[in-house]
């Protein structure tokens, strides 16, 4: 027997038992992205290698160690995408997308990181994210939060999500900041964990993410961002704090959010979840006013969120989200051959109602076909026999409650449906 080849670790199949979830999620992903006006964009997979590193930063965790990076049969360095930012950035700037014209952008599908895979965390993940382009005012930064709030909303979820905003100023005034820091925490270098001290050289602002105990009274004692902005940060911040709250939206300020990801540029928000474990953050993003420039586009400013959409299907779950079960409505049994042209005539006309309809493939006897229809959890059961083909009638039969079956003449057979799937028989 030869050995069963197996999925990569971390890199998920959808089984049909939650595609219907998904499917939910995605029609509300569509519906809150369009009546906010933003415009899908498809990405590709697969991006040059260098796009990432001079976006998202040399010394980030995701350039450093988490990408699936290789040669080509050409030798390109190419990459599969860890986030879509970049990709989309690089789109607008190649089509001549944001030039002239402001632009509200959405995406979804997978993005690809060699992380340790654990709940909530994989090697292969899907994201939906939005990019709004050319706006300099804190009405944007807003907008996106709202965006995402208003998808809360329409899955029900809202009370479950909380959000975290913060200001990290412009990048002069994060050098100052940075300096300050590594001061700071060189005092205390051997108290350091080993990633802090690594993080010391590289990236010292990651040093306020970490959630290690043992380093949180360092950490409490550390410069904050906040006396670090400089006048037009400190009032795009209470510009946006004041918009949020005009619109009811909770949030907390948390002076140590900082993000992984090297481009962002004043607001950056989180928004987490009581629902999950340690990987509770279901959406994180922010404003990134330099990233167009450095990837060789005008000065033309970004801003823009992406959620982590296996965590966001976990709190649906978490949350007893009501997500339609796409089994089928009907399911029609036929004995003999006339009986099965006219259960594939039935089947056709009651999904031309829009009725999802499974018609018995493969014969056999009528109890093993009314097996099969329970198994695939249909509510109604159509029979069609000899007798009935004679008498141009059908058997309906609700599979779900104890309801006497009946004989249906032709004629009204999908009107009679129709009426017991609207009753719930
Ligand atoms: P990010 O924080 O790296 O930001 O990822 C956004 C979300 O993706 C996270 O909050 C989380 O829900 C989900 N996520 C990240 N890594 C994983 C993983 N390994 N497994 C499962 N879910 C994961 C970005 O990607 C930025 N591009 C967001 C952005 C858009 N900023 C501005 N525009």
């Amino acid at each position: 027997m030869s050995i069963k080849v197996q999925s990569v670790r971390g890199m998920n199949d959808l089984l049909p038992s939650e595609t219907h979830w998904w499917q939910a999620m995605e029609r509300a992903i569509h519906h809150v992205a369009a009546i906010y006006g933003y415009e899908e964009i498809r990405l590709p997979l697969l991006e040059r290698t260098e796009l990432f590193k001079r976006s998202i930063g040399e010394e980030t965790d995701i350039v450093e160690k988490e990408m699936y990076t290789f040669l080509d049969n050409r030798g390109d360095s190419l990459t599969l995408r860890p986030e879509a930012t970049a990709s989309c950035v690089r789109a607008c700037i190649q089509h001549g997308l944001i030039n002239r014209s402001k632009a509200r952008l959405w995406y979804m599908g997978p993005m690809f990181r060699y992380e340790r895979p654990q709940k909530g965390r994989y090697r292969q993940f899907h994201q939906f994210g939005i990019e709004a382009f050319g706006w300099t005012t804190p009405d944007i930064d807003a907008e996106i939060i709202l965006v995402a709030h208003a998808l809360w909303q329409q899955l029900n979820i809202a009370e479950h999500a909380q959000l975290e905003i913060n200001s990290i100023g412009t990048p002069e005034a994060r050098q100052r900041f940075r300096a300050d820091l590594v001061s700071y925490f060189g005092n205390y270098r051997d108290s350091l964990d080993q990633d802090s001290q690594r993080r010391l050289v590289t990236n010292p602002l990651r040093i306020l993410d970490s959630k290690n105990p043992n380093m949180q009274e360092i950490i409490e004692e550390a410069p904050v961002m906040t006396d670090y902005l400089d006048s037009e940060s400190a009032a795009r911040f209470d510009r946006l704090c004041n918009l949020l709250a005009s619109q009811d939206i909770g949030f907390t300020i948390n002076h140590r959010l900082v993000r992984g990801l090297d481009y962002y540029t004043d607001t950056v928000f989180e928004w987490t979840t009581n629902l999950l474990g340690a990987q509770n953050a279901i959406c994180g993003g922010g404003r990134y006013d330099g990233l167009v420039e450095l990837l060789g586009g005008g000065p033309i400013p970004g801003a823009g969120f992406a959620m982590g959409l296996e965590r966001l299907i976990e709190v649906l779950r978490q949350s007893n989200y009501d997500a339609e079960l796409a089994r089928p409505q009907v399911y029609v049994c036929t004995l003999g051959s006339d009986a099965e042209v006219e259960g594939l005539n039935l089947a056709q006309e009651l999904r031309a109602e829009g009725i999802r309809t499974t018609v018995h493939c493969g014969g056999g006897k009528l109890s093993q076909q009314l097996k099969n229809a329970d198994r695939a959890s249909a509510v109604l059961g159509v029979i069609i026999g000899a007798d009935e083909i004679t008498s141009r009638t059908a058997i309906v039969k609700s599979l779900r409650t104890d309801a006497e079956q009946q004989s249906v003449v032709r004629s009204e057979i999908v009107e009679t449906i129709q009426g017991m799937l609207h009753s719930k028989q």
